[in-house]
């Protein structure tokens, strides 16, 4: 009897071990730093070397796995500089009701723009092409995709793509607008055949069956489905939330009572200068100037313009959509291209939607005598068409240099050093 009593036992406590070690259903508390570290970090030296990576790896089926901050990021507070007037700025955002920026759905659109489970053969990620130490932009004229194919043009620094619709405009997103909005912009890359090569339906059954995906849709969305749809919107929600409000313009803008006009206290004579031939314009007309086209506080542009680089364009950029002409001046949209905001515009070389040039001093030369007359040019450059091969705001030494000098004003470092945008994944060794 007490052999039964003890095998009785014994049957017990096997059970009920079996069920105290039955895996709990992962959530997004799976991968925060302490329960990570809990079960990883061997030494207990607060990181992971490469072994205890090995570890972590191979518990989640051998992919690079998140490890995120213990307590939820904040993405959904914006804090704007008192010169910029919230009300007016409001009317710039183009966030919908259908996409409400949220913590949850944008700390999803982080690991999916870090994720090279996103192309074809895990090589490339939203990252490779828009590094955030760049401005999220590519030091390489052309980006290379996930077969070592070259993109058609330059990659594009990501910064305040939130607010876009300045003036009343509603610019679409690339270089040639044709995206109409961020949502739809997502999904253009990771079906490309040159950047990551991959098919939706294909895409969600892959990210499905990924341990870390189900827990984060279900925080940002509800359940636990991947879709298409909410892996744009949670990426759109990452991207809203880079905003870029917080360089030395700012502070300076700031301290001059958001007066654009007055000589900034907090900017040498130079920056000051540049600043005046920026906004002010050159020789004080005000449509001879950057922010004709490069409008503050984004420094973005409301609608695609030809600023001359070619007389004939190679690309016809907007043109290739066959829309009628976005200005009763010009006779048609070819060769005309948005910018991105120029906010840091030092960090995001090379320059123009080809990657033509590798320093703002070249940039500037350009807009100084070498704007060609093509028969699209933005008015901005004067009423100067086919009178000469290249025209231009005809600019002395000084102020070029002091026109460089303002453009790296804008330089927001609080965004490139943010751990919130940067690489959550636990890697073994960098890809590239
Ligand atoms: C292989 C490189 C590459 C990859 C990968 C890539 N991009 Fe890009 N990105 C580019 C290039 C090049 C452009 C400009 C393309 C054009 O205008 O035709 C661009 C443009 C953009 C723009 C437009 C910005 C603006 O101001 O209009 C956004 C937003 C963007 N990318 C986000 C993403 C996201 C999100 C992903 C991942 C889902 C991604 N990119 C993946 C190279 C890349
Ligand atoms: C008529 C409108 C217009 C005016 C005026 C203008 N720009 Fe631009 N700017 C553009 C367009 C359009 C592009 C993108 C062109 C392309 O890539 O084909 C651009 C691109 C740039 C870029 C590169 C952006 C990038 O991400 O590669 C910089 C920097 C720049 N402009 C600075 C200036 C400065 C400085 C001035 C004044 C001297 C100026 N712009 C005046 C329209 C304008």
């Amino acid at each position: 009897m007490s052999r039964l009593r003890t095998s009785l036992v014994f049957t017990l406590c096997l059970l009920a071990l079996s069920v105290l070690a039955e895996e709990p259903a992962l959530s997004v508390n799976t991968f925060r730093r302490d329960a990570l570290l809990r079960r990883f970090d061997a030494d207990k030296d607060g990181t992971l070397n490469d072994r205890e990576r090995t570890a972590l790896r191979a518990t989640f089926g051998g992919v690079d796995v998140p490890l995120l901050p213990q307590r939820s990021d904040d993405y959904t507070s914006v804090r704007l500089p008192k010169h910029v007037d919230a009300a007016e700025f409001a009317q710039f955002d183009n966030s919908t009701e259908q996409n409400v920026l949220t913590n949850e759905g944008a700390a999803l659109g982080r690991l999916l723009f870090y994720d090279t489970q996103l192309s074809r053969n895990y090589t490339v990620s939203c990252a490779t092409c828009h590094e955030q130490r760049l401005g999220f932009s590519d030091p390489k004229p052309l980006s290379v995709g996930f077969e070592g194919g070259r993109t058609g043009r330059n990659s594009m620094g990501l910064a305040n793509l939130r607010y876009t619709n300045l003036k009343g405009a509603q610019p679409g997103f690339f270089w040639d607008e044709r995206a109409a909005t961020l949502e739809a912009q997502v999904l253009m890359p990771i079906q490309d055949r040159v950047e990551m090569g991959m098919e939706l339906k294909e895409l969600e059954a892959k990210l499905q069956k990924l341990p870390y995906y189900p827990p984060f849709f279900a925080a940002a969305f509800g359940s636990p489905e991947v879709t298409s749809d909410r892996l744009a919107k949670a990426v759109a929600q990452f991207l809203r939330s880079m905003v870029a409000l917080n360089a030395k313009f700012d502070h300076a803008a700031d301290a001059a009572d958001g007066n654009y006009s007055a000589a900034f206290e907090k900017f040498t004579d130079q920056e000051n200068l540049g600043k005046s031939l920026f906004i002010d314009g050159i020789g004080g007309v005000a449509e001879m100037g950057c922010a004709h086209c490069h409008i503050p506080p984004t420094f973005g542009m409301p609608k695609a313009f030809n600023n001359g680089l070619d007389l004939k364009s190679k690309d016809p950029g907007l043109g290739s959509l066959g829309r009628p002409t976005n200005d009763p001046f010009t006779p048609s949209n070819d060769g005309k291209f948005k910018a991105p905001s120029l906010r840091n515009i030092a960090l995001t070389a090379p320059f123009m939607h080809d990657g033509r040039f590798k320093t703002l001093e070249e940039v500037v030369e350009h807009y100084s005598r070498g704007v060609h007359p093509h028969e699209n040019l933005g008015l901005a450059f004067g009423e100067q068409k086919g009178e000469r091969a290249t025209i231009g705001f005809q600019l002395t030494g000084e102020q070029k240099a002091a026109l460089v000098a303002f453009l790296k004003t804008l330089t927001d470092e609080s965004l490139i050093s943010d751990p919130k945008f940067s690489d959550p994944f636990v890697r073994l060794k960098r890809r590239r």
